[in-house]
């Protein structure tokens, strides 16, 4: 199988052991705590399930400006963005050696993980921006991603992490949220040799569902994993228990059985375009993909990148950086003239209005007015299942 990335075995830092980690829950009552920012506790969640193999924890600001700039640590371990723990309130840690860090996501904000701090260092407004520029591409704040960001705080707090648990998601998406270990495991337990990962963060159209069956005809791959996002996104996206039904409706009637694979994992959407579709690589390595498919506007929001531009990002970092390979896909649509989906550099004498094309903001409009989706866009019981959650938020 693919080895980790810059590992020749998995690091989940999540404790297994029970009386290990009933110790450690006992031991953290009584260190000083930081209550974490979402996105911390989401990096708490990759680092626990061995996404983000071979890390240990958080990383300190040299490593954040080195990753930022040159997508290496300072010690040369290639990464595309900085696994940060930023706070703009470090009043109950300082001085501190060994603190427990704190769920946000959760009743009670109980601890997550206890941290050995390295280092509490403050990033100066000019590094934020360096390192914003250098992630999301802008420092416009009206980058869902770059709003986050930024309202993080300055402080950085960064050492390894022990991880007492998966925050919301073991409870919340049972069955679909697994980690990079369980999905290794469900991969050698079903033979699989060629693994195309298929990212997603919404409910599956025929267009997603296409360039899913293409990539995985042409790479010849054994199975496909339908990998999608759990956390948090932006306002009014779909929540992820409709994306999640949506989707194993999909594959339940339109794939051979034991084909795809369907899971999540716990990450909150970045909205960073090529960077993010790095990472995106980098973990489906760990979870033992041998290819990702980049399809167009890969992670990406509003027009803040280029169709193709999360492609174009492989052609740049350096050879052997990563040994998961990226299918790239061309802009995948119905074609009216050969009444299926194509892709558009595949149908050369074909107008943009031979496609049917319904922009994501369309889709929501004709939800929410109660119009149905048509067949050439969505599957009619992945459609059904859009509606009625339309219509329940409407009612
Ligand atoms: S993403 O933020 O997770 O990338 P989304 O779930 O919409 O958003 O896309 C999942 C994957 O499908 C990405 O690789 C994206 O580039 C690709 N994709 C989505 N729609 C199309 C399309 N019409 N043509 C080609 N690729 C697409």
């Amino acid at each position: 199988m693919i080895k980790p990335h810059g590992a020749d075995t998995l690091n989940p830092l999540l404790i297994t052991d029970v009386a290990q980690r009933d110790r450690l829950i006992a031991e953290a009552t009584a260190l000083p705590s930081l209550l974490l920012s979402s996105a911390a506790a989401a990096n708490t969640v990759m680092l626990g399930g061995g996404y983000f193999t071979p890390l240990c924890g958080f990383m300190n600001v040299a490593d954040a400006l080195s990753v930022a700039e040159k997508m290496h640590t300072v010690d040369g371990l290639f990464w595309p963005v900085p696994v940060l723990n930023l706070s703009n309130d470090i009043s109950g840690i300082q001085g501190a050696s060994r603190i427990a860090l704190r769920d946000p996501n959760v009743d009670g904000e109980p601890v997550i993980a206890i941290m050995d701090v390295d280092a509490i260092e403050e990033f100066s407004a000019q590094q934020i921006e360096t390192i914003t520029e250098q992630v999301y591409g802008t420092l416009d704040s009206s980058h869902p991603g770059v709003a986050v960001f930024q309202a993080q705080g300055r402080q950085c707090v960064s050492g390894s992490i022990q991880v007492l648990n998966l925050s919301y998601f073991e409870t919340e998406f049972a069955g679909t949220f697994q980690t990079a270990v369980e999905i290794r495991a469900n991969i050698a337990a079903r033979g699989w040799q060629k693994i195309v990962a298929f990212q997603t963060r919404n409910p599956m159209h025929l267009a997603h569902e296409e360039l899913c069956r293409i990539a995985m005809e042409r790479l010849g791959a054994d199975g496909i994993a339908i990998h999608m996002l759990l956390g948090k996104l932006k306002a009014g996206d779909i929540p992820a228990p409709v994306r999640d039904a949506c989707i194993r409706k999909m594959v339940d009637l339109y794939f051979p059985e034991n084909s795809v694979l369907v899971s999540g994992y716990g990450f909150d959407m970045l909205f960073a375009g090529p960077r993010e579709a790095v990472l995106h690589a980098l973990f489906r390595q760990n979870m033992g993909a041998t290819h990702l498919i980049v399809g167009r506007d890969h992670a990406g929001v509003g027009d803040f990148y280029g169709p193709f531009d999360a492609q174009d990002i492989f052609d740049q970092i350096p050879a052997g950086a990563l040994d998961i390979e990226i299918f790239a896909a061309d802009h995948t649509a119905w074609s009216r003239k050969l009444n299926k989906v194509v892709m558009m550099r595949e149908a050369p004498d074909h107008e943009m209005s031979d496609y049917v094309i319904l922009s994501g903001t369309r889709v929501r409009e004709m939800l929410g007015e109660g119009i149905a989706l048509p067949p050439e866009v969505a599957r009619p019981e992945v459609a059904r299942i859009l509606m009625d959650h339309y219509q329940s938020e409407a009612g």
